[in-house]
């Protein structure tokens, strides 16, 4: 559970990418906030939250940072991913087009961040089962293949967030 006013034991940052409008800013403010925002805006440069668990005995303070999807509003590639232990890679599981370009961000990954970084492939928007597009065997299959750790979540009811980033966490520590 969280942990206040205790020492803590490790800092560990953890960069969240994907296409714009996947949900990402969304899916931290689920799980540093426990809340969700219905009109939120596109993310403009870099923004970073914190929350403090407990991961196997040992106070980790997760650092998680946010950018935008779009090129164009995007930070220094090698800044953002400068230090990054952990990485939530996520997709919308009613666009394909962001399953899709999956690859590609594994690729800007292996490029700019650290070869031990631990990554996390999610499926967002898991509450719009009607309008999916991508079946969950696909991305299982990817992450089997690439080596990732892979889940289905959503920010709107909260399902699997802290899940995922738990299994991040413990993956690194
Ligand atoms: P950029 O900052 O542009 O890269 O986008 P982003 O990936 O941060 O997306 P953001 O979190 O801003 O969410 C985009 C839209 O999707 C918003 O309208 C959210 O309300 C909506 N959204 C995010 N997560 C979910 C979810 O789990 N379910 C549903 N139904 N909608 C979601
Ligand atoms: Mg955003």
């Amino acid at each position: 559970g969280d942990q206040i006013n205790e020492k803590v034991d490790y800092v560990f940052k953890v960069v969240v990418i994907g296409d714009s409008a996947v949900g990402k800013s969304q899916i931290l403010s689920r799980f540093t906030k426990n809340e969700f925002c219905f009109d939120s805006k596109s993310t403009i440069g870099v923004e970073f939250q914190t929350r403090t668990v407990n991961i196997n005995s040992k106070v980790v303070k997760a650092q998680i940072w946010d950018t935008a999807g779009q090129e164009r509003y995007r930070a220094v590639t090698s800044a953002y991913y400068r230090g990054a232990l952990g990485a939530m890679l996520v997709y919308d599981i009613t666009k394909r087009q962001s399953f899709d370009h999956v690859a590609r961000w594994v690729e800007e990954l292996r490029a700019h961040a650290d070869n031990s970084i631990v990554i996390v492939l999610v499926g967002n928007k898991a509450d719009l089962v009607d309008l999916r597009t991508v079946p969950a065997e696909d991305a299982v299959e990817f992450a089997e293949n690439q080596g990732l750790l892979f889940f289905e979540t959503s920010a709107l009811n909260g399902d699997n967030v802290d899940a995922a980033f738990f299994k991040l966490l413990e993956e690194i520590h």
